[in-house]
């Protein structure tokens, strides 16, 4: 088996390049602890609004608990059972509750001055707590999901893969697992493992057809707006 660090360091656009969704994991592999967490530890660099980090990691492991979690999953029943790792990524919808611990640490270590750290605080808090639940979902679906795509890219140069999940039953998911879903909400399951299989290639639009510039007015993403002459670009 390759040393988890075997993969580290690979350029940028080989890892963005790289990556895919892996639908077929080795069952035999298995992904030690810490350095589940030493990724977890990467992949929370990501931004998040007002740095309230509101990712929560529920980590599959067990047969008891993929046996408990199969039900749940309405395709990728395979990933379920051979990937190394289930992360299922919850967001904390009452995230301000670790405002003081993230504030009064980033205090601390100086990395922000005392009184800002307090000013923050107190106009952060506040506001968040009077956030519908709606907004704070919206909110928190967004932290999170930058999140997972980083965790994604430190995957592979761990020299694993990922099957980010969308399709399971988001209901029933925290309950299942004595989490409370009134205070936690599902965004997305992430398979981790080594692959057996590499992941299909897929399509992109370009970006050319899918933007809009600001002289656009009114037309369709991708309808002119660029001089592309201008610019030497050619329409295919
Ligand atoms: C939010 C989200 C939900 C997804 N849900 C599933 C899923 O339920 N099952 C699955 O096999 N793949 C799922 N995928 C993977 C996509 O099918 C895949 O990312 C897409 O086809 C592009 O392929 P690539 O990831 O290999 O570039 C999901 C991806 C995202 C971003």
């Amino acid at each position: 088996m390759d040393s988890p660090d075997t993969h580290r360091s690979q350029d940028f656009s080989s890892i963005l390049e790289g990556r895919r969704t892996v639908r077929n994991f080795d069952r035999s592999a298995h992904i030690p602890r810490s350095e589940l967490l030493g990724m977890l530890d990467e992949a929370v660099r990501a931004p998040s609004s007002v740095n309230m980090q509101p990712w929560r990691f529920l980590i599959i492991e067990s047969e008891d608990a993929r046996r408990r979690l199969l039900p749940l999953m309405r395709l990728n029943k395979r990933q379920t059972r051979d990937a190394s790792d289930i992360i299922v990524i919850f967001g904390d919808l009452e995230c301000y509750r670790q405002a003081d611990t993230i504030y009064g640490q980033a205090a601390k270590r100086g990395i922000l001055p005392g009184l800002m750290a307090k000013a923050q605080l107190a106009a952060i808090v506040p506001a968040y707590r009077a956030f519908t639940r709606e907004k704070m979902t919206r909110v928190v679906h967004i932290d999170a999901s930058l999140m997972a795509m980083q965790l994604m890219l430190v995957a592979r140069e761990h020299g694993y893969d990922t099957n980010p999940i969308g399709g399971f039953e988001e209901d029933r998911i925290a309950e299942t697992f004595g989490i409370d879903p009134n205070r936690y909400a599902p965004v997305i399951i992430i398979a981790i493992g080594k692959a057996t299989k590499p992941g299909h290639d897929s399509y992109r639009l370009p970006a050319r057809d899918l933007a809009w510039w600001d002289d656009a007015h009114g037309r369709e993403p991708g309808e002119g707006g660029a001089d592309d002459e201008a610019d030497g670009i050619k329409r295919a």
